[in-house]
Parts: structure tokens; sequence; C-alpha cells
């Protein structure tokens, strides 16, 4: 070994010991014939004492030196001068006072500081990602994050959970977004897909007779980007078979509740809340809702079908709905405030934001001339408004109003300061609708994916005339306002799964095309089953306070789906293109 201890190691237990550390150069402090330098690896660093009448070759070398230079050190731990003692550094209390000094290899001057403390533009992180993986705080993330799927495979390991890969190169498992292919050269012609996720794999497994099984497993999507979105992300996906919901929420309970134990310190209770996704949506106006704080919607559309504001009585008699939110103390708002929240919401295709404050002297507000008192009275008790609040109010078809206040009330708790970081609000949502319609194609589809059994009532009742009514056996794990996770019940006889494809539009020779596999496995003698998946960087995220996916990923990409460090994606050689049996019919655009 080139070393004898890591430089985060050191401490005072070491004083009088010789020693040799390995790292690299941090910082350099000239004091004219003593020289610091602070030596960095992976566990920390500490200060090295470069004096010319110890050694003068080990004090010119030091003088040469750079930031960035690796480095090995030999010398004596020795204590600080009381002065310079560092409480706040593990190895603050001590010194290594250097006898000789190896420079292993030299750097060019780097292109920003590797320490606790710089703030360098992402655009240049990404391009030099090896310097920037350098930096304590990412390699603090990605420690944790090792340690986490480390916990995570111990986890299922105690549970019998078998651990198996299943493939890249293959079908298309639709989860809703594009897929991305992979030419075949041997078939002409041909394409294989990645796997949006290992979603069919996992079910034949269980036709296999495995019984429980678990993968940290790659997952593509090539769908729009968001700050916790990546175009290939790691999901811990996990199948049993003869479960109910039961078994998986206890089991995903159990497992975040070790984890965030383990890592953050905190006992989270369980069984977590519940919600059905029609009360998540109507009430927080999301799928995935922020429970840290309240501002709920409350719905004013019976209200308001009788009001003199025309903007609102229009829109609830004619199918769309009025929903306000109660902000206490939010007269404090100034009208700059309210323009930015209207701003806010127009991003989601509200057409305005109406809003009453509520003085002593009555409602302040733009639209307090269309409503009589008592008109005013019946939404101050509907809302439980007080003087001093504030209410907001979106009035448009539902697919507006939800998301827009949904995204409202998370905006104005983080101006009023209500969101707590060491809250930890876990809830599961249930019953979410099997179908959605897409009026392009004039199509149902999948809102989970199309192995989800539909609630067996609801599949009699509405099959034929509503199958937007139908509900699902799909459920998803939500953490402060983030879908961690989400999985179902999966259709284990093939009438239904036929059934199913024939529902979204999918006749049976594209079933069997597209399928075919699956239905036969069904065939056989498939027992119930049912599973879940997490995505592993968003659970880091969660774990580590990141506000970025990409800073738990080690090489993420872009939101435009780019890596700046490798250029990736880049143009291939025509040779390879021809034995791919493709041809360019457009000029590459650059990133
Ligand atoms: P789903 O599509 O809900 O379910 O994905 C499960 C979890 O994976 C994470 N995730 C992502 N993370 C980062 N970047 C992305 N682009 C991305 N897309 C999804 C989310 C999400 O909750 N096969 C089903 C699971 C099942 O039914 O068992 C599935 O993939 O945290
Ligand atoms: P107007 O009558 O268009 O000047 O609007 C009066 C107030 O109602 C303004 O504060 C608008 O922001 C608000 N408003 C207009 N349309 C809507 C709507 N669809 N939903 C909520 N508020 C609206």
């Amino acid at each position: 070994m080139q070393r004898t201890h890591y430089c985060g190691d050191l401490n005072s237990e070491h004083l009088d010991q010789y020693v040799t550390l390995c790292g690299w150069s941090a910082s350099r402090r000239d004091h004219g014939g003593v020289i610091f330098i602070d030596l960095r690896d992976y566990t920390g660093l500490s200060q090295i004492v470069f004096r010319q009448e110890v050694s003068t070759n080990a004090y010119d070398l030091a003088d040469a030196s750079r930031g960035g230079y690796v480095l090995q050190v030999h010398g004596k731990v020795i204590a600080r001068d009381a002065e310079n003692v560092n409480p706040d550094l593990p190895t603050g209390a001590i010194e290594v006072l250097a006898e000789s000094l190896e420079v292993l290899n030299e750097s060019k001057p780097l292109p920003f500081a590797i320490d606790e403390r710089s703030y360098t533009e992402e655009k240049t992180r990404l391009a030099f990602r090896y310097l920037d993986l350098r930096r304590p705080e990412m390699q603090k993330r990605l420690q944790i994050r090792s340690q986490a799927t480390q916990a995570i495979r111990q986890y299922f390991h105690e549970r019998h959970f078998f651990d198996i890969e299943t493939p890249i190169l293959t079908k298309s498992t639709p989860e809703g977004a594009r897929d991305y292919l992979v030419p075949s050269r041997v078939h002409q012609g041909l394409f294989y897909a990645l796997p949006q996720s290992p979603q069919l794999f996992k079910q034949l497994l269980m036709c296999a007779g495995y019984d429980r099984y678990f993968q940290i497993a790659r997952c593509f999507r090539d769908e729009d980007l968001r700050f916790n979105r990546q175009p290939e992300f790691t999901q811990l996906d996990v199948e049993m078979s003869f479960v109910s919901e039961e078994d998986v929420y206890a089991l995903t309970e159990g497992l975040l509740q070790d984890l965030f134990g383990k890592f953050n310190g905190i006992k989270v209770k369980t069984p977590f809340q519940r919600m059905s996704y029609d009360v998540a949506m109507n009430e927080y106006g999301s799928d995935a809702p922020d429970l840290r704080f309240g501002l709920k919607l409350v719905d004013l559309t019976d209200l308001s079908k009788g009001c003199g504001f025309q903007v609102f009585a229009k829109v609830a008699n004619q199918g769309g709905v009025v929903k306000a939110i109660r902000v206490e103390g939010g007269s404090q708002f100034s009208r700059k405030e309210l323009d930015e929240l209207t701003d806010f919401v127009s991003q989601y295709g509200a057409k305005g934001m109406a809003w009453v404050k509520l003085q002593e002297e009555g409602w302040q507000s733009p639209i307090a001339k269309f409503f009589k008192p008592e008109e005013q009275q019946q939404i101050e008790a509907k809302l439980g408004l007080q003087v001093g609040d504030l209410a907001v109010f979106g009035a448009d078809a539902q697919s507006v109003v939800l998301p827009s206040l949904g995204a409202l009330r998370c905006e104005i708790a983080k101006r009023q300061n209500l969101v707590s970081a060491d809250d930890y609000q876990f809830v599961w949502i249930y019953d979410f609708p099997l179908f959605q319609h897409d009026p392009q194609t004039n199509r149902y589809v999948s809102v989970h994916h199309p192995f989800t059994q539909p609630n067996l009532e609801d599949l009699e009742n509405y099959a034929l005339n509503a199958p937007e009514k139908i509900r699902s056996r799909a459920y998803d794990v939500v953490l402060n306002g983030v879908e961690l996770g989400g999985g179902s019940l999966r259709i284990h006889q093939p009438q239904m799964q036929q059934q199913m494809f024939q529902l979204m539009g999918i006749d049976a020779e594209e079933a069997k095309e597209r399928f075919g596999f699956l239905l036969d496995a069904l065939a056989y003698g498939a027992p119930p089953h049912g599973g879940i998946a997490l995505g592993i960087d968003r659970l880091i995220m969660s774990l580590t306070h990141s506000e970025s996916i990409r800073d738990v990923v080690a090489f993420p990409k872009t939101q435009k789906a780019s890596c700046l460090m490798t250029h990736a994606p880049s143009t291939v050689a025509l040779s390879q293109l021809h034995e791919l049996h493709l041809r360019q019919t457009e000029v590459p655009s650059s990133h």
C-alpha cells in the first residue's frame, strides 16, 4: 500500500506516529520558510507542514506544487499550536510535519475550486464531472447512495427475495413514455427496445414460481425531463405472488422506515396515511399531495351557480369547477405578490386568480362588487375565512383548476415558510382510475400500465358505458409531494388481460404480436401476483435532501438528455449505420 492512513482519519491518538498519506492538494499557504498544504482524500483532509529546515527537498516540491496535484507525504503527526487548532475539523488538533514528499501526478489549473464552499455553474460541473465528484458534498451523496442500496439488498435478502436480472435488450414494455430503440444488425429492419421497466419479466418470474423477486434495475424512458426525472434511472423493482395490497404496503413501509431510520435518524411512523385518488385530486389538486401543510382546496362550484360574478357562474353552470384556498394570515400578501401568484397559475393555463382579503371592514377584493353580502358570508363560512386571511380562487375546467391550484398551494406554502425539511409525510394514494381517455386518438389508455387489475365491481358496472369510471388496484407511495413509487396487483387471467386490451382498442392480433408471450404465460397457471417499483434516485434525493436528481446520479444527463462530459448522444460512422441497415435522412442537430 502507498499509504498508512487516510487523510480524514488522523487525530490526537496518532501523535508522534510516522504516517504516509496520499491525496490531492486542496490548498497551499506559503508563510515564508513554512508551507501548509491541505491534503484531501475521500475521508477528509489533513494539514501538512513543510519546513525548510526539516527537508529542503520536500519544501521545494511543495513550493512548486499546485491545487489538484496528487501527493504522497511521509511525516510525523504533531500537535497544532493552540491558536491553530480548528475544532470544526476532525483532524483539526493535529498536523503532519513532512519529512518527504513525492509528486505522484501533476494537474492542470483546476477549472473550479474543489471544496465545501465554492459555487460553480452546473454546466461546468457536468462537463468536468470527474472533478465535481471529488467535491466532499458529492462524495457524501454517492456514499449514502451506495450504503442505501446495500441496506435495500439486505432487507430483501432477509425476507427471502431472489435478486434476478432481466434483459436490457428487449421488447417494448409500455409505461407511458417513448421507447429508446436499438437497431438489430443481424435482423435487418428489426429493433430491440430498452426496458421502460422490468414489468413483464417480473410477472413472468411469478409465472415461473419464483414467488418473491427484487432487482435494482436500470430503466429507460424517452420523456420530457424535469428536476426529478432522468432518461435512464434506477428502480427498486419488486414482485410477489399470492399477496394483497396490504402485503405490498407493509413490505414497503418496513423498508422506508429502515432507510429513513438508518440514514436520516428519524423514526417513520407506520402504517402510512392512506388517501383515495379522488380525495387527493379534489382536496390537494394532485395525485402526489404534499401533506406537510394544509391549504386545502375547497369546492365552491354549487355556491357559484347563482352568484353575480359571471366568470364563476358561467364555469359552474357549464360543467367546470370553482375552487378556493384559504390562506391563514394571507392578507399580508402585497399587490405585487398577488400579481406574481396570478402569473404563477397562468403557467398552468389558469385565466386568472381572483382573490379576497378579509378585513375588519369586509372584503377587499377586485371581485367584491359582484357578490351580495349574503353570498360573501356563504363563501366566508365555507372557507372558514377569518379577518386577516386571504382567499384565492380558480374557476375553469377541472383539468385546469386542479393542477393550477395544486401547484399554487405549494408555492404559497413556500412563501409562507410552512414547509419543513425535517417533516416526512408519507401517504399511500389508492383507487386510481384504470384508464384515461385520450381525445387525440379517441382511445382509452392505461393510467398505470395495461397489466393492472381493475376493480371488479367497477368493471362490471362501467366496462360497456363508462370505462373512465373503472378504478384500478394500483397504488403510489408519496413523500412530501413526490411520487416515490408505484405499483399494483396484476391481472393473472388471460381472458381478463385480453378484455383490457380490447377496452384499449388493441385488437387480438396486435395483442398477440406485442404481448403474446405474456398471454401465453398467463394461460399456464399464473399465480395471483402484485408488486411495486420505487425510484431509487428520488429516494436518495430525499435521504440526502438534494434538490436535483442530477446530484444523486454519478454521471447524469441534462434536461435535454445529453451528457456534457462525453457529448453523448453523438454521430456515428457511416459504416456503422450501414451495418445496422440504417440511412441518415436528417443532419444531426447539436446539443
Ligand atoms: P412507475 O412508472 O410508476 O411504475 O415507476 C416507478 C417509479 O420510478 C420512478 N421513475 C423515475 N425516476 C426518475 N426518472 C424517471 N424518468 C422516472 N420515471 C419513473 C418514480 C416512479 O414512482 N412497472 C411499474 C411498477 C409496478 O407496477 O410494479 C413502474 O415502472 O419514482
Ligand atoms: P376580470 O373581471 O377579468 O377583470 O377579473 C376579475 C378578477 O377575477 C381578477 O382578479 C382575475 O384574475 C380573476 N379571474 C378572471 N378569470 C378567472 C378564472 N377563470 N378563475 C379565477 N379567477 C379569475
